[in-house]
């Protein structure tokens, strides 16, 4: 079996100007929320992303007609000739499970498969099934497919959602949006890409208010209309950059970022010891000689979000001191540390809290991302590494970094993909 790989030497300060593409997480519901009109809906700054072209694929085998060229998506689903999402999809993709409220809203049922746990946890979607039941969904699972139907349509009704999901927030907002009746959402999830949708769906003539902070008030309509929206920087991609020049000792300068949706991400960078500069869509940082350590605990939007864990975690390896972290969105997101530990990091790990000891040198090893955000971190951990690092299983990195390689050889890293085969697989199990 042949595999891409990265291979990365390390030593470089990464220095210019890089410029974030649009948010996955942002993209991923925007497109769904397409399902629920037969109007043309158009997308621009959509990143070039493996999980955008599934869901493209799946937006196909439901009968829309799609293009994609310059990051513009426009697509257009006046039927719906298929209303079922496959395990082969959901497994590779679990956001295509949101797919389910839309098609159940517009077609009266949907089936879509249940996805499973994965990397970073057990990842379960009770928080959205009994979301769509009190929306008068009749749901069903059965061999691993959960049946959707609503014989009498849905209706609105109240919902407190125990825990502010991201996912649930967005797949109750999509389903609410085409039901004549008022929906509300408690405890909703309060991230940028909530609101963003949310702006989306009133283009296309819902009425929403409180996209952004707990409570959500929907009043949707029997059909709703095709409508543009321009997809927001991505975050994550942001903190990846700004980590790897912190890493490396750099200095370089983010653009087209809502700088207001990485304050927590700035924080910790700032009380590393780097010198943030900011304006509304930039963001310049400069490291400083020694890095700090700084503890932080991931938490729901404001908080620190949890897909930075893995990338600021990389940071304090070789910074000065103790960094505690604390994980509290899922319980099993320290699979890196292995990784991490191939490089010399000094770390211990206690259920959801982990002690990462800063070193001085790091070196460089042959290592693999178990998920996006992980893999992510091993570019970091690489770019900082003395010598050659070998990163396997990049294909996590195709699903969310649009031309992660390019960007990161535009800031000055001697990074290249390589096509060389392993000479032993990777044996999982005994
Ligand atoms: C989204 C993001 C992901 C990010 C996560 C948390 C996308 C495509 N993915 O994932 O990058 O890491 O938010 O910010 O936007 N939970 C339940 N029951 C449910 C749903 C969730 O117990 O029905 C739990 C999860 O297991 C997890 C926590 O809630 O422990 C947060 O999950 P959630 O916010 O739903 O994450 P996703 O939407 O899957």
């Amino acid at each position: 079996m042949s595999e891409q790989t990265l291979k990365i030497t390390g030593g470089c300060k990464l220095s210019g100007i890089v410029d974030i593409s649009g948010a996955k997480n942002s993209a991923l519901p925007l497109l769904f929320a397409t399902v629920l009109s037969s109007g043309k809906c158009v997308l621009d700054n959509v990143p070039v992303l493996e999980d955008i072209e599934k869901t493209l694929q799946l937006l196909g085998d439901i009968g829309a007609i799609c293009s994609f060229q310059n990051g513009r998506i426009e697509t257009e689903l006046r039927e719906v000739i298929c209303s079922e999402a496959p395990y082969s999809l959901v497994k590779a993709m679990r956001a295509s499970f949101w797919v389910l409220g839309p098609l159940l809203a517009r077609c009266g049922q949907a089936s879509v498969a249940l996805p499973g746990g994965d990397a970073i946890g057990t990842r379960p979607v009770d928080i959205h099934l009994d979301g769509l039941h009190k929306l008068g969904a009749k749901i069903t699972t059965e061999h691993g497919v959960v049946n959707a139907i609503a014989p009498k349509g849905l209706h609105g009704g109240t919902i407190h959602l125990p825990f502010p999901s991201v996912g649930a927030t967005h797949h109750l907002l999509l389903t609410a949006a085409l039901i004549d009746d008022d929906v509300e959402i408690h405890g909703a999830a309060r991230e940028p890409e909530v609101v963003e949708l949310a702006t989306f769906l009133e283009r296309m003539g819902a009425k929403i208010s409180g996209a952004g902070t707990s409570t959500i008030r929907i009043h949707g309509a029997t059909s709703l209309q095709g409508a543009e929206i321009r997809v927001i920087g991505d975050r994550i991609e942001a903190a990846t950059y700004l980590a790897a020049a912190a890493i490396t000792g750099g200095k370089i300068t983010i653009r087209n970022i809502e700088v207001e949706s990485i304050a927590s991400t700035i924080e910790v960078l700032t009380a590393s010891g780097c010198s943030c500069i900011t304006s509304p869509s930039t963001v310049i940082v400069r490291a400083p000689e020694k890095l700090s350590s700084v503890s932080f605990s991931t938490a729901p939007y404001p908080g620190l979000a949890t897909d930075v864990q893995p990338i600021l975690m990389a940071m304090m390896t070789k910074a000065q001191g103790i960094a505690e972290i604390e994980e509290t969105i899922f319980e099993n997101r320290f699979g890196h540390v292995a990784e991490f530990r191939r490089f010399g990091a000094d770390i211990t790990v206690c259920g959801r809290n982990a002690t990462v000891r800063g070193v001085n040198l790091l070196s460089a090893a042959p290592v693999q991302g178990l998920d996006i955000r992980a893999a992510a971190a091993m570019v970091i951990m690489g770019l900082a590494a003395d010598g050659e690092t070998v990163v396997e299983d990049i294909f996590h990195l195709h699903r969310g970094y649009d031309s992660m390689i390019a960007k990161l050889r535009s800031l000055g890293a001697n990074i290249h993909l390589s096509n060389r085969k392993s000479r032993y697989e990777l044996v999982v199990g005994c």
